[in-house]
């Protein structure tokens, strides 16, 4: 059974409230997404295997904690999940990069797939997926979806921003997986942006609004 994680750090809700700034220009959004992701990361990597290694110190040999690398694989929803990829490559720079394309279609809010790239050992990878928004939840299932056909079965998705609904059936719809959230905002409006969210966060990060 997979978990739900709602971060309380005060660093991570302080940077969310300034990226829901409508001032904020890009340039900063870009580095406040790169910074939160680097704090939810933090959380998400908490079980990371580690071996015992031994290293030689200034006062003595001993035998210490190394990751044992390899099997992760970070899988953003493009366009906005792009953001956070440098932030948690920051923390396990030597992870793969996979790729899901997904947009929603302006009407009925439903996603549709446009490009898909993962690594070829997928199967036995823990997969990262981040996406800074969680609004209907339609967009995190189908890329989960997509992942375990694949044959992934340890994912975890990684959001900025969820709105009650999407949360609610990101867990219903797969419920083996954890959820890293950066705060649950009060739900959706007639076009299913979250409120009080941030906007759009494509068009925040890569300027395009
Ligand atoms: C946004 C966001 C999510 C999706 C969330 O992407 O980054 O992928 O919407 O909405 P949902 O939970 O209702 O599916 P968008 O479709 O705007 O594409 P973009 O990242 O290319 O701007
Ligand atoms: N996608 C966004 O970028 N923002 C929202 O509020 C909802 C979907």
């Amino acid at each position: 059974m997979g978990k739900t994680f709602i971060m309380d750090h005060p660093l991570v809700k302080h940077k969310i409230t300034l990226l829901r700034d409508e001032t904020t220009g890009t340039k900063e959004f870009r580095t406040l997404v790169e910074e939160i992701s680097m704090l939810m990361g933090y959380e998400a990597l908490r079980d990371l295997p580690t071996e015992p290694v031994k290293v030689k110190t200034p006062i003595t040999e001993t035998v210490q904690p190394m990751l044992t690398g390899g099997k992760l694989a970070i899988v953003p929803i493009l366009r906005a999940g792009l953001g956070m990829v440098s932030g948690l490559l920051a923390l396990v720079p030597n992870a793969k990069v996979g790729h899901i394309g997904l947009a929603r279609d302006e009407e009925t809010h439903k996603p549709y797939e446009y490009y898909c790239k993962l690594p070829k050992a997928v199967s036995d990878m823990t997969v990262i997926l981040p996406d800074p928004m969680l609004a209907t939840g339609g967009s995190a299932i189908h890329a989960i979806d997509f992942i375990k056909t694949k044959g992934c079965r340890k994912i975890k998705f990684l959001c900025l921003i969820a709105a009650p609904e999407g949360l609610e059936a990101l867990q219903k719809a797969h419920p083996d997986i954890d959820i890293y959230v950066g705060n649950v905002d009060e739900g959706l409006n007639e076009n299913s942006y979250i409120v009080p969210g941030l906007g759009d966060a494509g068009d925040r990060i890569f300027g395009t609004l």
